[in-house]
C-alpha cells in the first residue's frame, strides 16, 4: 500500500485489524500491586485514596560518643569502630553514616516525604551522644519520623543478662527519646489513611504481648505495613531471619565476637511462629500490604504468596528506601 494512504489509514485508526472492543489488560479484583525500581518502590491497592511518600532508612549505625561513654566503653568499643568509614554501596565512594544520614534525609526532605520510618540500629549502640544526634537530625529535617529499634541499638556487648532484660534496660535508660512515647515493643500511626505498624523484634523472638497487640492492630481491611528491624523467614533468606526453621545454636556465628548469650538450641519458640503466620493472614486478609526490614545491610525482597518483604540496604553505605503507596 502506498506509505500516505498507510499513514491515512493510522491516522483514522484503520491501519491495523481491530476487534470491535478495545482489549486492555484490566486489574479489577487484584487486591494490591507492587514495583521496584531500585531503591524506589511504589505500591497500589484501590483501598489507597491518596499517595504517601515514605523514606524507609535502617542500619545507619551511628558510632559518636562523648565523655558519659566512657564508664561503658568495655562493652560499646568493638562497635563503635565498626563502621566509622564506609564506601557508598552503589558508587563505592568513600562516606561515613552521619553523611550519609544526612544526605538521606535531605533527599527525603526535596522529594516531598510524608513520613520516615526507621527500621534499626540506627546507633551502633546506645550512647547518650548518638542518640542525640540522631533525634536531632531528625527533628530538624522537619518530617515526622518512627523508629523501632534493631539489634544493636541497645546492645551493650559483654553485659550480663538475657537480650530481653538488656533490651528493656537499654531502651529504658537510652532510647526513650526516639520512640517519643510509643511502646516499643509494638505500635502503629497513621498517614492519609494508610496503617504503618512497628515492630520491635530486635532480639528475634516475639513476645506474647507483642503477637497480641498486632493481631488487634491488624483487624479490618485498612491498607498497612509493618516496620521491624529483622526480617522474617523466607526461602531463600539467610538463616538470621525471624521464625527461620533453621535458626538456632547450630547457625549462630557471631555470638563470641558480639559477646551475647546464644540463639536457643531447639530454635524459636511458639508466638514467633505464630507471630510469621498471623503476618501472613494478614497479608491475605487484612490489607496488610508490605513488610520492610533491614538488619542484613544488602537490598533483598521475597515474596510468599500475598506477603511481600524488602529488606533495606543499610544506610551506613548509603541505602535507603523511597517507597509510595498510591490508588490503584
Ligand atoms: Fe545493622
Amino acid at each position: 500500500m502506498h506509505r500516505i494512504v498507510l499513514i491515512l489509514l493510522a491516522a483514522l485508526g484503520l491501519a491495523l485489524p481491530r476487534t470491535s472492543a478495545q482489549v486492555k489488560a484490566d486489574l479489577r479484583g487484584i487486591p494490591a500491586t507492587v514495583y521496584q525500581n531500585g531503591q524506589k518502590i511504589r505500591i497500589f491497592s484501590p483501598d489507597v485514596s491518596e499517595t504517601v511518600r515514605i523514606f524507609v532508612i535502617s542500619d545507619t549505625h551511628i558510632f559518636r560518643s562523648d565523655e558519659r561513654e566512657d564508664p561503658f566503653r568495655e562493652y560499646s568499643d568493638r562497635m563503635a569502630k565498626a563502621y566509622n568509614s564506609t564506601k557508598h554501596f552503589l558508587t563505592g565512594e568513600k562516606t561515613n553514616p552521619e553523611e550519609s544520614l544526612l544526605k538521606t534525609l535531605e533527599l527525603a526532605k526535596e522529594h516531598k516525604a510524608d513520613v520516615i520510618a526507621l527500621t534499626g540500629d540506627m546507633v551502633s549502640y546506645p550512647s547518650e551522644a548518638g542518640v542525640e544526634w540522631v533525634k536531632n537530625a531528625l527533628d530538624a529535617c522537619g518530617i515526622p519520623w518512627f523508629y523501632t529499634t534493631g539489634n544493636h541499638d541497645w546492645h551493650y556487648e559483654g553485659m550480663e543478662g538475657t537480650e530481653q532484660q538488656l533490651r528493656e534496660t537499654w531502651t529504658q535508660k537510652r532510647l526513650l527519646p526516639l520512640y517519643q512515647g510509643y511502646d516499643h515493643k509494638l505500635y502503629s500511626t497513621e498517614v492519609k489513611g494508610v496503617k504503618l505498624i512497628f515492630l520491635d523484634n530486635g532480639i528475634y523472638e516475639i513476645l506474647p504481648e507483642q503477637l497480641d497487640a498486632f493481631k488487634k492492630e491488624v483487624k479490618g481491611t485498612q491498607p498497612k505495613l509493618l516496620f521491624s528491624h529483622i526480617p522474617f523467614y523466607a526461602p531463600g533468606y539467610s538463616t538470621s531471619t525471624v521464625a527461620h526453621p533453621k535458626w538456632g545454636l547450630a547457625v549462630d556465628k557471631n555470638y563470641k565476637i558480639e559477646r551475647r548469650l546464644p540463639w536457643p538450641a531447639e530454635g524459636f519458640g511458639k508466638t514467633t511462629v505464630d507471630f510469621w503466620k498471623a503476618i501472613l493472614k494478614a497479608s491475605r486478609k487484612n490489607g496488610l500490604l508490605a513488610t520492610f526490614s533491614g538488619h542484613l545491610h544488602t537490598q533483598q525482597s521475597s515474596v510468599i504468596g500475598p506477603w511481600v518483604q524488602f529488606t533495606v540496604p543499610a544506610n551506613a553505605v548509603g541505602g535507603y528506601f523511597e517507597v509510595t503507596v498510591e490508588p490503584l
